[in-house]
Order: structure tokens, then C-alpha cells, then sequence
């Protein structure tokens, strides 16, 4: 624990040598531009694969980068980013590789989160007929880590709060990105919506 306190003190000395008003200014007020909604994995930190700084992004993780209709943390999350915070992107962003989605489909009991995991296991049998040629366990795990991001973006964009910030016509883009542990870089899975006119009516 030591180590990290003293991290912490090294951390915080630089960016105020770099910046002396650094933290005042911070303290005052936030205003990030970005919400990212991810992965809890420790290997893909927010802040760090995109370069910003605090205040910059606001931010959401929850195992396997999951926007469930009745989770109130979430949902909350996104609520205060869109009407208070007003942030202008909100980006669901998966990773190749995730332990959750592998978990979700490995026929193995794993506890109290295989509950969690069930959204990720219905959208997989929905949709088995999309696995049909994977030959292998990593492809198919890898395919349904970018389904699944194309599938929480969706859900985001269905929120009582992204389809009322479009109603009153406020700027706000909804993207699916996926990030490579491998090599560290992002990829952008083209699944942008910025009006309501995009999701089917039932949702609007
Ligand atoms: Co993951």
C-alpha cells in the first residue's frame, strides 16, 4: 500500500510542475467532453489509451462494458454525463479478449456473476447463427466482444435520457469502439447514432 501512496505523491508533483494551476483549476468546476463506458478489466484504463487527462472524461466501467435497462448506477451515470455534465460523445468501448464475454459463453458455472453475464449469453444465442464459420474459441469470442459493443451502444442510445437530450436537441454522438490489448490500439466499429431517427420506432 505504501508504494502507492507514494505514487500517488510523485504523480501528483509532477503534473503540478508541469501545471501549477493544475489542480486549483480542477477543483472548481468539471466539464469533460467525453463519457466512456467500459470494461472494469485492468488492462484498459480510460484515461491512459486515449491520453487525457483528469477532467477530461467521465467515466463508467462495470465487467464486460454492460448499459442494462434497470441498472441504476449506470443509467445514473449516463444521466448526470448527458443533462449535467453535457458531455458531447458517449463511447461504448469493448475489448478484444474480455474475460466476461469469454466467461458468458464457456459452459462453466462461475457464481453470482453468470447473472450478470446472462445479457451477454441471450445476445450470443440470438445471434448463433453469426458464429457458424468461427473455427476456433478465440474468434468467436473476439466476434461477440464487438457484437456486444454494437449491442450496448444500441442500448444507450434506447435510454430515456439520450432519446430526451436528442428530443430537445442537444448535440450528443454515440460511438462503438473496440481496443486491442495486443498492441494498444482502439478501433472504431462504425456504429455512431446521433438522432433518434436511427432506433427502431418502439424505442423512441
Ligand atoms: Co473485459
Amino acid at each position: 500500500m505504501k508504494k502507492l501512496f507514494e505514487n500517488n505523491r510523485r504523480w501528483a508533483a509532477k503534473i503540478t510542475e508541469d501545471d501549477p494551476e493544475f489542480f486549483e483549476r480542477l477543483s472548481h468546476q468539471q466539464s469533460p467532453e467525453y463519457l466512456w463506458i467500459g470494461c472494469s478489466d485492468s488492462r484498459v484504463p480510460s484515461n491512459q489509451i486515449v491520453d487525457l487527462l483528469p477532467g477530461e472524461i467521465f467515466v463508467h466501467r462495470n465487467v464486460a462494458n454492460l448499459v442494462i435497462h434497470t441498472d441504476l448506477n449506470c443509467l445514473s451515470v449516463i444521466q448526470y454525463a448527458v443533462e449535467v455534465l453535457k458531455v458531447r460523445h458517449i463511447i461504448v468501448c469493448g475489448h478484444y479478449g474480455c474475460g466476461g464475454v469469454e466467461t458468458a459463453i464457456n459452459e462453466r458455472p462461475s457464481g453470482l456473476i453468470d447473472n450478470w453475464l446472462m445479457h451477454i449469453k441471450d445476445l450470443y444465442h440470438r445471434n448463433l447463427s453469426k458464429f457458424s464459420d468461427c473455427t476456433d474459441h478465440e474468434t468467436r469470442v473476439n466476434r461477440l466482444c464487438e457484437m456486444n459493443v454494437t449491442e450496448q451502444v444500441n442500448n444507450v442510445c434506447h435510454t430515456s435520457t439520450v432519446q430526451g437530450a436528442w428530443e430537445r436537441g442537444q448535440f450528443l454522438q454515440v460511438h462503438g469502439w473496440i481496443y486491442s490489448i495486443t498492441d494498444g490500439l482502439l478501433r472504431d466499429l462504425e456504429v455512431t447514432f446521433d438522432a433518434p431517427n436511427q432506433v427502431p420506432d418502439v424505442y423512441r
